[in-house]
């Protein structure tokens, strides 16, 4: 019997790049649902046919606009703006010498236009320095409804959350109560145009090159093979020596053959790389089959961060410090949580969470509780609280290589292995020195019978082993002390070596 549920999934995942996990195949069962009762429509057969007929253009563009998230806000990730003003455009104006120069900037997937705008008055609040380029803004997205009030440019205190009352008075004129138009002449600096970022003409007409590409929170939802392909073209047309800046979570999917990662504060951003010789895209071919971890055309997806090549030295241990500074300054925990981390390394959940859950009225380790009833949640393989937690978690740190980690938990428990890694990889990309998410990549890779990227795991696991934090080992490796795990990472290589 045809699967018409199916049918739709397959179509929004043409349409849109996206992947949908089980979670959103549920929003988008509940989208059916809720759009079958508008349209009277009583089958589903019926309303399947009717979307992808002819007729259907307009409820096409419905539910994709109900799929399709759009969350942005002014000066979201403020790490990045300030890096923005003081590492790209100065970088970039350093490659003008001096010259009248124009300089081109990308917002791909600009939703409703706070990020480009963020752009303008972030170049206008530099116009000394840059007064002799003519820059343009481009801004993109395939949400229609979305551009037509980027063009706008009204808003209301939803997207005022990352700024200051006088940097929305400097800017905005107060239109009715709590609603803010932009002044007219940042207006005009952007230029809205509707692409869809995997369609094969997906290129802003008129540019050929750009200086700057910002495609942040966007690709995080794509399937693997989209997020290649876009990435791909992207890195085309971005100037060499020119930056493309993603979203936290998906710092992972650039290429590091082609970027150097540096980071500022609590951000990523990534400068085109001159390529003496074209080695092919380390990420180009994530293959969607989650049971086979190797990437085509012979590239692993673990090489790139082998321990024994950082990308950046000075980039990841900023990022560490970041994380540590940000958390070092809490008093001792209330003495109920070491007895909930007791309980949960006895595999004793029940009394563990109940103990959690109790203290969560401490609000100062809201994040350290969190991470354990994650971690408890996983353990009694509770998924549908597990990803709340994770949600939650993301909401305090989204830049958190324990936060990535529980999404690796979460995503083994799911069975979606390739996932785990790509999220382990996150994490030792966020700290070095972690070694809970190589000794799950070295299972992983084992228990796959891959047993050569198992064993550079497992070294790479001893490399960190004695430098990572004990407590933090014992709570994601079940409770097995440092010498117990040297113990087992050296057994699993001396019995690869000899296979
Ligand atoms: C979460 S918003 C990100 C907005 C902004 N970049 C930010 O970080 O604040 C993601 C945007 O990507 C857009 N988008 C999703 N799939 C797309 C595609 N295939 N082509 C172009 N835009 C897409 C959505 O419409 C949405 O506006």
């Amino acid at each position: 019997m045809r699967d018409y549920f199916q049918d739709i999934i397959r179509f929004l995942e043409d349409k849109t790049g996206f992947f949908f996990d089980e979670m959103g195949k549920s929003k988008v069962s509940t989208i059916v649902k809720d759009r079958m009762r508008s349209l009277s429509q009583a089958t589903l057969q019926g309303y399947v046919e009717y979307l992808i007929s002819a007729n259907g253009l307009d409820e096409q563009k419905i539910f994709l606009q109900s799929i399709l998230i759009g969350e942005t806000f002014f000066s979201r990730n403020i790490d990045h703006w300030l890096a923005f003003k003081d590492i790209i455009l100065p970088e970039i104006l350093k490659s003008t010498q001096g010259q009248k120069q124009k300089i081109t900037i990308w917002s791909a997937g600009c939703s409703t236009g706070e990020e480009a705008y963020t752009i303008a008055i972030s170049i206008l609040e530099m116009q000394k320095s840059i007064e002799h380029c003519n820059v343009e803004i481009i801004a993109t997205d395939i949400n229609q409804r979305s551009l037509e009030k980027a063009r706008h440019g009204v808003y209301n205190k939803n997207s005022f959350r990352g700024v200051a009352d006088h940097w929305i008075q400097r800017y905005f004129i107060e239109k009715e109560k709590g609603y803010y138009s932009i002044h007219d002449p940042i207006r005009k600096m952007v230029q809205f145009e509707r692409l869809n970022l995997i369609s094969a003409d997906s290129f802003p007409g008129g540019y050929e090159y750009f200086d700057v590409v910002f495609c942040r929170n966007v690709l995080m939802y794509f399937k693997p093979i989209f997020i290649e392909k876009v990435i791909e073209k992207i890195t085309d047309r971005l100037k060499v020596g020119g930056f493309f800046l993603l979203g936290h979570a998906e710092s992972s999917f650039v290429p590091r053959n082609q970027y150097k990662p540096i980071c500022y504060g609590k951000a990523f951003i990534f400068q085109k790389q001159e390529i003496e010789e074209v080695t092919q895209v380390s990420r180009e071919s994530y293959t969607n089959d989650t049971d086979d971890l190797i990437v085509k055309k012979g590239t692993d997806i673990t090489d790139e961060l082998d321990y024994k090549k950082p990308i950046s030295q000075i980039s990841v241990d900023q990022a560490v410090e970041t994380h540590r500074a940000k958390t070092q300054n809490l008093s001792a925990p209330p003495y109920e949580y070491q007895s909930a981390i007791n309980f949960y390394l006895a595999e004793d959940y029940e009394p563990a969470l109940k103990i959690i859950n109790q203290l969560f009225s401490y609000e100062a380790f809201t994040f350290d509780y969190l991470i354990l009833k994650a971690l408890v949640l996983i353990g009694m393989s509770n998924l549908t609280d597990a990803e709340q937690c994770h949600v939650d978690l993301l909401k305090l740190d989204d830049i958190s290589p324990e936060v990535q980690m529980i999404k690796g938990l979460i995503l083994e428990l799911k069975g979606d292995t390739l996932s785990a890694v790509k999220a382990y990889i996150a994490c030792t990309f966020l700290d070095k020195q972690f070694f809970a998410p190589w000794f799950r990549m070295a299972h992983l890779c084992q228990s796959k019978g891959q047993f050569e990227k198992a064993y550079r795991c497992f070294t790479n696991a001893l490399n960190v082993l004695f430098a990572d934090n004990k407590e933090r080992i014992k709570l994601f490796c079940g409770g097995l002390s440092q010498s117990v795990l040297e113990d087992i990472c050296k057994r699993r290589c001396n019995s690869i070596k000899t296979k």
